[in-house]
């Protein structure tokens, strides 16, 4: 019994640790893979984000421009470098719903990606704590974990597989990022500082917020644990 189990873990572990060397997100994007390329996309508050690699996640140059379909209009953007970043002002939010079909040249070749997303969902009633929290988010997490926990020029989304409840980042790592902070091993943000105006407690708060949140936009358990990619979790 105890081989059989053992080997069963082993078996699950070896695609998601390939699915982690080649598809992570360095900007807590959607990422889309192509013949010769891989293209990440973000949705911030202003703004459109892409970065094009190869696969070997080295950045490619790319120009080209973004066609948003938002809120029933749709708008043609061109996208601008900047180093390794191709941006496009534009009047989105992180929590919007929308659609993008990027029509990029890299490498003298078109390129053409489709993105979606759907809209943050709030949920309609908090508990008073997590409603606590929520206030405790906005004021000490959301310069960059993002509002709407779909991230930001600084940090992760929290709204991820990789955060999920059953995923390898349970309540224990949640909480310690908030009073330790986090060294970076998921995303290429740099690390965590440990925040800062934390009350005692109030981590507790935060928690119930995240969690409130990601269940009311369909992170829910079991499947997310297969998703994570790095099972373990031997950093905390
Ligand atoms: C100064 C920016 C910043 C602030 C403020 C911040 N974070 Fe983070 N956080 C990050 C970055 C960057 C990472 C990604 C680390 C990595 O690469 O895995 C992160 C990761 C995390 C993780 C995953 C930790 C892990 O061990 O994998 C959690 C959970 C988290 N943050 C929650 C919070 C909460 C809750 C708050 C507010 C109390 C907060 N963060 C405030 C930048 C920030």
């Amino acid at each position: 019994m105890k081989t059989r189990l053992l080997t069963l873990a082993l078996f699950l572990a070896v695609p998601t640790a390939l699915a982690h060397g080649t598809l992570a997100a360095f900007f807590g994007g959607q990422i889309a893979e192509t013949g010769d390329y891989r293209a990440e996309f973000a949705v911030r508050d202003g703004a459109i984000k892409v970065w094009v690699r190869d696969h070997d996640d080295k950045p490619v140059k790319a120009s080209g421009k973004a066609t948003l379909l938002l809120g029933g209009q749709k708008l043609d953007l061109p996208l601008s470098a900047k180093d390794d970043t191709l941006i496009a002002e534009a009047p989105v939010k992180s929590r919007d719903k929308l659609a993008a079909v990027l029509g990029l040249q890299v490498d003298g070749k078109p390129l053409s990606v489709r993105f979606m997303q759907s809209e943050v969902v709030a949920p309609a009633t908090l508990s008073p704590q997590a409603e606590a929290g929520r206030k405790v988010f906005e004021a000490v997490c959301a310069t960059c974990h993002g509002g709407a926990l779909r991230g930001s020029d600084n940090g992760p989304p929290l709204l991820h597989p990789f955060y999920a409840l059953g995923s390898a980042h349970g309540d224990d790592v949640i909480l310690a990022a908030m009073n330790t902070g986090a060294k970076s091993h998921m995303w290429k943000f740099g690390d965590m500082p440990k925040p800062e105006g934390l009350k005692p407690g109030q981590d507790q708060d935060v928690l119930a917020y995240i969690r409130a949140m990601q269940a009311a936009n369909g992170l829910g358990s079991a499947p997310a644990a297969a998703a994570d990619p790095h099972a373990g979790h031997g950093h905390h």
